[in-house]
């Protein structure tokens, strides 16, 4: 874990409630170590006691990219921040989604909302290693769909699929999965619970390791020491912040 002081480069709006955030290292401070793709960073924002959890989407050695929806005061205020002004993050934080074993894998990735951010980080790894990435993007409508571009640029395939059928398959993320030309062999999820919870049962069987989930919970201090995201699983008691975000599919208990 690292705590940073980043410059704003860009806070830019998507959609008409989620922003790309561009932060950057001021010149003075080091390199950054490489992220993994699943990992967050817990931004601290002027009269808020509990920081600000965020994926982290994209990364090179000195920016990070996150993309956030604004749902309430803490993501207001990050929204209205301007670019010159500086942001305090935590970095390096959470176990994220590990590739596949097995070369050449077709990865499957299912992400949803503004769960889909962390996909792309993971889209382009998966790409440099030199595996098939095929991406299953859902949205409630087209004008609530981002990163499309981003996303074709990395991946074999993208299927796009809105609720209300005004872009791509109608319906939900798991109606695209018969879509699919063959049988991935590890699978990635990202997004709100229940269409994790959909997805775990409607995905076609992995081995064991090969599906990982990500999930969100409420934190506080975001780096395993307070155990408020403390959640039961098939391997005991796992904090989502440093355990997770990311569990496999066999280690999730879902809660009744
Ligand atoms: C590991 C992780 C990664 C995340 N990545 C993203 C991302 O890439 N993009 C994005 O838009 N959102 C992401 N979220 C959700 C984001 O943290 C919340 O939307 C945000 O904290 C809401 O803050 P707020 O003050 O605007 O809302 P409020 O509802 O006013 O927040 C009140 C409190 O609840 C916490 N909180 C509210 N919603 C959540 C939530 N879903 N998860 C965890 N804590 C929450 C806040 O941190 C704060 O302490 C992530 C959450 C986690 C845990
Ligand atoms: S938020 Fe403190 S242990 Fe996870």
């Amino acid at each position: 874990m690292r705590q940073q002081e980043y410059n704003i480069r860009e806070n830019r709006p998507l959609t008409q409630n989620v922003q790309c955030l561009v932060l950057e290292l001021p010149v003075d401070a080091p390199d950054q170590e490489p992220q993994t793709p699943g990992q967050f960073v817990n931004i601290r924002l002027e009269g808020f006691y509990l920081r600000r959890p965020i994926s982290i989407c994209d990364w090179d050695a000195r920016t990070l990219t996150l993309i956030y929806k604004i749902v309430g005061d803490g993501t207001a205020k990050l929204a209205a921040a301007r670019p010159g002004e500086t942001l305090d993050a935590l970095t390096g934080l959470g176990n994220g989604f590990t590739l596949p074993m097995q070369e050449n894998a077709l990865s499957l990735l299912v992400g949803g909302g503004v769960g889909t951010p962390p996909l792309y980080g993971l889209a382009k790894q998966l790409r440099a290693a030199g595996h098939a990435p095929v991406a299953i993007l859902g949205f409630n409508t087209a004008a609530e769909a981002f990163y499309l571009d981003a996303f074709a640029a990395v991946c074999d395939d993208v299927i796009l699929t809105t609720v209300d059928g005004s872009a791509g398959v109608q319906g939900f993320v798991t109606d695209a999965l018969p879509l699919l030309q063959s049988s991935p062999a590890a699978l990635y999820a990202c997004g709100p619970e229940p269409m994790l919870r959909a997805l775990y049962s409607a995905a076609p069987p992995l081995p064991p390791g090969c599906a990982q989930f990500s999930f969100e919970q409420r934190m506080a201090c975001g780096f395993g020491a307070c155990m408020g995201c403390s959640c039961k699983t098939t391997a005991g008691y796992k904090r989502i912040c440093k355990d997770g975000p990311v569990l496999l599919r066999e280690e999730i208990l879902w809660a009744k």
